[in-house]
Formats: structure tokens, C-alpha cells, sequence
């Protein structure tokens, strides 16, 4: 073998080698529990992810805030210290405000309607409003729709009246308590449990998933099916960083992505009555239903939120979203 040849095939090795030993490590954070549907999809994308590249990608997954909690995640993608994190559709409004339609309050009927608008083209093109801050959306993924609860029945808006409520970081949600008299308050998810438990907050309100896998039923008397919003995610990652992906890898882990969020959707749909259940069988709160009246009187209580975002968000949008409640 010419030295030529000898120090082409030394280089090969060397790059082999170099490539097995260093695979490209994506870091996915949440902070939910392994077992909610968000938790389900992160892990599912990690199998899928490995198995299309096994050991050139490697997937961490990092559930409960264990990494990052809320506030801290957005800005640790963007510097690239995690690559994919999947918040709440209600945590974005620092990037767009246009994501803030999914807290308007009943306006979705169900997840079925919230799956028609992001399937439609307004629901499309939201997923590139934070285009121009470096934020790339992956696709939507679901949770369910929120119950309200808290350490009284509430069965009417004026139950609400003085009620410390948590919330997520949404100006749309602390409309909406703000609407029936109540006191919303920002707080981020790991501090949720402790917050009621001490009885810094009075109720608060989550998807059935959310509340079984982390015992909120344990520190709350009522739970209402009330249906009124919805909480879904945008799995997102850095524009920069996916961009910069060989072409073969950005197409396979795209692949996997919508594979996992089929899977989390899955779960979410097909899991939501099971934790109810298990929520009615551990007989830590009781779970009382609304009378359509009782509902009603909830939506009309909280309607004034609509005209408040309606200029921010897009009229066109909600009547978009509201057809989609029509089959
Ligand atoms: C919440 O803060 O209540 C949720 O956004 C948590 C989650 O990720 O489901």
C-alpha cells in the first residue's frame, strides 16, 4: 500500500472512530411526570431516535423539571443547553402572542375540535409564529382538557369569588380567574403540589393526566369536569441547532418526532378517562360533574376574556377554531 493510500485509510478509521465515539447527544427536558402523555412521547421519540441511529444518536430524557423547570427551559434551548423541550401551549406568550388562542376559555368543546384547528391551516401556520426568535415547532401534542378544582365545590363563578387560584404563566388564564372574582397566581409546575398542600393557593386547574400523576388530587377537596380550556403542547427546539443537522439525521429524527407525538397522542386520548378513574378510586377528592347550566354560567362569566386577547391573537383565528368545533 502506497503511503498515500496508508494515511487515506488511517484518516477513515480516525473518522469512524471519532463518529462512533461521539454521537450527537439530544437532551429532551419537561416537566412532567414518565407517565402522562407528553412523558410517553419523550420517551417514545428516544426509542425511535436510537433505533433509526444506533450510536451515532443518543436521546436523554429528562422528565419531572429535573434539568429545567418552567421559565428556565425556553432560554436553556435557545442558548443549547437542551435541545428539544415540549412546554404547555400557555408558556410561549413571551415569544408570540398568537399561541395564546389555546387559553382562551371554552373554546375548544373538546380535543377533538383542538385536533381539527391544528390539523387546519391557522393551526399550521402557528406552528412558525417564533420563527424569527430562533424557535422551530416540531408539532403539537396533546394533553387534554383542564378541570378546576379546589378545597370547595365549585359549582357556579361566584364559588371562585376570592379563591387564591394557581396558574400557568398565561395573561389569558389570569383573565380568566380575574373574570369570576378569583386570585390567579403565576407558579411554575414543580411548585404546584406544595403550593396547594400549604395552602398558598386555594384551587387550580389541570387535565386529569397532570393531576393523577402528581397526586394534586391528594391536596384538593373538589374536582370539577368542568372542560372549560384545554392544555396542549408545542414540542419546539433551536432553529439554529436543527438546522445544522446532516440532512439524513434532521429527516430521520423528524420521522420519529411524528411517530411519538401519534404515540403521546394516543395516550392522551385513550388515557384521560382511565386517570379520572383512578382519581375517583384513590377517594382523596370527590369529583363532582356540572350541570350543561352550571356550565353555561361559567362560560358566559368568563366570555369577556375573548374581547380582551381578541386584537392579540386574531378574530380570523377564532372563528377558525370555533368551526372547528362543528364536524
Ligand atoms: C402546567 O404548568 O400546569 C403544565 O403546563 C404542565 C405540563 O407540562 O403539562
Amino acid at each position: 500500500m502506497s503511503l498515500r493510500l496508508l494515511a487515506i485509510a488511517a484518516a477513515f478509521v480516525f473518522t469512524q472512530t471519532a463518529y462512533a465515539a461521539d454521537p450527537i447527544v439530544i437532551k429532551y427536558s419537561h416537566v412532567v411526570a414518565d407517565q402522562s402523555p407528553k412523558g410517553q412521547a419523550a420517551l417514545k421519540f428516544k426509542e425511535l431516535a436510537e433505533k433509526k441511529f444506533p450510536g451515532v444518536v443518543e436521546v436523554q430524557v429528562f422528565p419531572n423539571s429535573q434539568l429545567f423547570g418552567d421559565g428556565k427551559e425556553m432560554e436553556a434551548m435557545l442558548l443549547g443547553d437542551v435541545q428539544i423541550i415540549a412546554p404547555s401551549l400557555s408558556k410561549f406568550s413571551k415569544y408570540t402572542k398568537r399561541l395564546q388562542i389555546y387559553d382562551l376559555p371554552f373554546l375548544f368543546d373538546n380535543i377533538q375540535a383542538v385536533d381539527r384547528f391544528q390539523d387546519g391551516p391557522y393551526g399550521q401556520a402557528l406552528l412558525d409564529s417564533m420563527k424569527d426568535k430562533g424557535i422551530k415547532g416540531l408539532g403539537y401534542l396533546h394533553n387534554g382538557m383542564k378541570q378546576m378544582s379546589a378545597n370547595k365545590p365549585l359549582r357556579n363563578p361566584e364559588d371562585a369569588k376570592g379563591l387564591k387560584f394557581r396558574i400557568q404563566s398565561s395573561d389569558v388564564l389570569e383573565a380568566q380567574f380575574n373574570a369570576v372574582g378569583g386570585n390567579p397566581q403565576k407558579i411554575a409546575f414543580a411548585e404546584v403540589y406544595q403550593a396547594l398542600q400549604s395552602g398558598v393557593v386555594d384551587g387550580t386547574e389541570n387535565p386529569w393526566a397532570n393531576t393523577y400523576t402528581k397526586k394534586f388530587h391528594e391536596v384538593q377537596k373538589y374536582i370539577m369536569d368542568s372542560d372549560h380550556g384545554v392544555l396542549d403542547y408545542l414540542v419546539v427546539t433551536n432553529a439554529a441547532w436543527w438546522d445544522g443537522l446532516p440532512a439524513n439525521i434532521r429527516k430521520g429524527l423528524n420521522e420519529a418526532m411524528v411517530e411519538s407525538i401519534k404515540f403521546g397522542n394516543k395516550v392522551a386520548y385513550e388515557e384521560a378517562a382511565n386517570f379520572r378513574q383512578k382519581v375517583i378510586d384513590d377517594k382523596k377528592a370527590e369529583v363532582l360533574p356540572l350541570t350543561r347550566a352550571e356550565q353555561n354560567k361559567w362560560r358566559k362569566a368568563m366570555a369577556p376574556v375573548w374581547k380582551q386577547f381578541e386584537a392579540e391573537i386574531g378574530r380570523d383565528a377564532i372563528f377558525a377554531a370555533l368551526k372547528a368545533n362543528k364536524r
